[in-house]
């Protein structure tokens, strides 16, 4: 992308400067649990968490998929980004500048700042606006519409007054001139002639902000009637309508706290919303849900819940974008707010616990698509319900869980009179239920595992334990070192992970700390496993003396097991050519080895943790 390098030094300030655990925060919800951070993988589906996260060591690691690394890491994976432009992207997040830039980027990245400077110039400015004698009657109409002045303060509301330069020339009174305002899309310019005029005249201002609360364009309503109802700023470098959603910034925490995220439609609904308590809401700002407003959701709660107004609700646009959001993995409910009336006046009419059953009253999205379907066809009819069923079908299909799909199946069909056998049989005909598959970083998981034989599988936890001693235990390098010949190690990532330790360490290597380490190994294997040393527990310090000896020696056993399998092929090959002179020599080399690895089985009280989760850095062993 940039195709930059960047030296070293800033590479380390950006490293220093993103935290990981607030990095991955801004797209997995994580919970601390013990020295660790986990949540759910964004790399890929799952339902229980196997994502960690490790601050100390500023490092993740997926238990499930094994990707992992540092933070430029996984920006580079999470933003399909190529490493340069990773750390570019962390370094605009921690608000670094860019050192010695190409042309091009130094004239983006200022285009970029000078846009997000112009909108919270406008913000000021319609904000002051609101409160000066012209504001008169956006203040009355607020007033009107039942905001309180919290959530005129909270969400930055302000008035465009109707002049055609009032925000240009507060604009070019503080160096910001008027192209630039024309690309921030706050003024238009002249269709004849050079100048510009206000985008926004006359309107109730929303500032719509990013995740990180910048103002990055705005809504402009008329007071009272008029068309268009509202306008909007357009596309523009720094602000894209289908990756935005309204008040998420403020909503965030509060999504977080309530697992559960509601989305409405519009400005008001959402302003309404936060003011009367429901906190955990965002807007869509009248288009369907689109894929990456619920990539962005997806990133704070998977309970999705839709207070669109009825007529909304039922556009096919809409239903699009919440099958869209139900098969990004999220559970959709629907609330039932009565037709022509949106949440909004809903609040105001009825009040605070009647929006908040029908919140808790919200229809899941297989009943809330039956609803929808029953009201357009009636059941009354057979050609009706057969309709129905028909449409039906892709619905059922598209539930993930089979217990779940069974008991919405029967219920339909029960419904409806007809054979519970024959729709299912058309659910699986319809090829439905095999959809929604894994994908396939995701089948690299637990099955392998049975695929790698057990020695090896043994062989690698001891490659791990040790390159984890060596890492974080410094006191350990030098036996380490004294007692395993780097060539002997052989292409398990482990032992790629631990011979790189071990010639790094001859070349006089002292620090080892995670990510320069990681930009040092040859493979990917072997930083993935590498990740996954960062996430495990910690090595108790009492217990290191032990662990050291007890991996060295199962190591050394493993090593003289595979030796005794290599001999033991060698001597049957020497006896079928009659060289029994090489065999009796092999044989008594057996017998050594054979008393050697009894020795060390003996001297071993160690038993190899089997658990998942410490497999996990065994399971690539079969790449190896
Ligand atoms: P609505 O027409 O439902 O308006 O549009 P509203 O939000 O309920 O506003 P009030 O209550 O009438 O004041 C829903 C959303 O669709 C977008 C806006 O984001 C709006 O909040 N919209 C609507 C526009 O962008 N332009 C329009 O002209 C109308
Ligand atoms: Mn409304």
């Amino acid at each position: 992308m940039t195709g930059r390098v960047f030296p070293p030094d800033f590479i380390a300030a950006v490293r220093a400067a993103s935290d990981i655990v607030d990095v991955v925060s801004d797209y997995v919800r994580l919970k601390k649990v013990g020295q660790n951070y986990v949540g759910l993988c964004p790399f890929h589906n799952e339902d229980t968490p196997s994502f960690t996260v490790n601050r100390g060591k500023q490092m993740f690691y997926c238990f499930g998929c094994n990707a992992g690394g540092d933070v430029i890491e996984f920006i580079k994976q999470r933003e399909r980004v190529d490493f340069p432009e990773a750390v570019r992207l962390l370094a605009e997040r921690a608000h670094l500048p860019l050192p010695a830039r190409t042309k091009e980027d130094e004239e983006r990245w200022r285009e970029r700042e000078e846009l997000y400077y112009a909108n919270a110039l406008a913000l000021e400015y319609f904000r002051a606006e609101l409160n000066r004698p012209d504001g008169e009657a956006a203040r009355r109409y607020l007033e009107r519409r039942g905001i309180a002045p919290a959530q005129v303060e909270d969400f930055g509301l302000g008035y465009a007054p109707a002049r055609w330069d009032g925000l240009l020339s507060y604009l070019e009174k503080r160096g910001i001139p008027p192209q630039t305002a024309v690309r921030a899309g706050l003024a238009v310019a002249r269709q004849q002639g050079n100048g510009a005029y206000d985008r926004f005249r006359d309107r109730l201002m929303f500032p719509i902000r990013d995740l990180r609360g910048r103002v990055i364009a705005f809504g402009g309503r008329v007071l009272g009637n008029g068309e268009p109802k509202y306008l909007n700023s357009p596309e523009t470098p720094i602000y894209s309508k289908g990756r935005t959603l309204y008040a998420l910034d403020r909503a965030r925490a509060s999504i977080e706290k309530e697992n559960r995220v509601l989305v409405v439609e519009g400005y008001l609904d959402a302003v309404t919303c936060h003011q009367f308590g429901f906190t955990w809401t965002v807007a869509s700002l009248g288009t369907a849900l689109t894929r990456e407003q619920v990539d962005l959701l997806k990133r704070f709660s998977t309970e999705v819940f839709i207070g669109y107004d009825a007529d909304a609700a039922g556009q096919a646009a809409t239903v699009r974008g919440l099958e869209l959001t139900r098969a990004a993995g999220c559970r959709v409910r629907v609330l039932q707010v009565p037709v022509g009336k949106d949440p909004d006046e809903f609040l105001h009419t009825e009040g605070r616990e009647a929006f908040a059953a029908l919140v808790e009253g919200a229809l899941p999205l297989p009943d809330y698509h039956y609803q929808r379907l029953v009201a357009k066809h009636g059941k009354e009819t057979l050609e009706g319900r057969v309709a129905i069923a028909r449409e039906m079908v892709p619905v059922l299909a598209g539930i993930e869980s089979a217990v779940e799909r069974e008991e919405y199946t029967r219920r339909v069909a029960q419904d409806l009179g007809l054979r519970v056998e024959a729709l299912a049989a058309e659910i699986r005909r319809s090829g439905g239920v095999e959809r929604g598959k894994r994908p396939e970083r995701a089948n690299k998981g637990p099955a392998v595992s049975f695929l790698v034989p057990a020695p090896r599988r043994a062989e690698a936890e001891a490659l791990m334990r040790l390159s984890q001693l060596f890492i974080f235990c410094p006191q350990t390098r030098a036996q380490i070192a004294a007692e395993i010949a780097p060539e002997k190690l052989g292409n398990l990532p482990q032992a790629v992970l631990l011979r790189t330790l071990l010639e790094l360490f001859q070349e006089g290597e002292q620090e080892f700390s995670l990510p320069t380490l990681s930009e040092r190994l040859p493979d990917q294997g072997a930083r993935e496993c590498l990740a996954e040393l960062a996430v495990r527990e910690d090595v108790p310090s009492e217990a290191v003396d032990k662990l050291l000896a007890d991996y060295l020696r199962l190591l050394r056993r493993l090593w003289v097991e595979e030796e005794i399998e290599r001999l033991k092929k060698e001597i049957i090959s020497l006896n079928r050519e009659g060289k029994n002179e090489a065999s009796a020599n092999l044989i008594r080399r057996l017998n050594d080895l054979h008393r050697e690895a009894n020795r060390l089985k003996q001297a071993a009280q160690l038993t190899i943790p089997t658990d998942g989760r410490k497999e996990g850095g065994t399971r690539r062993a079969q790449k190896g």
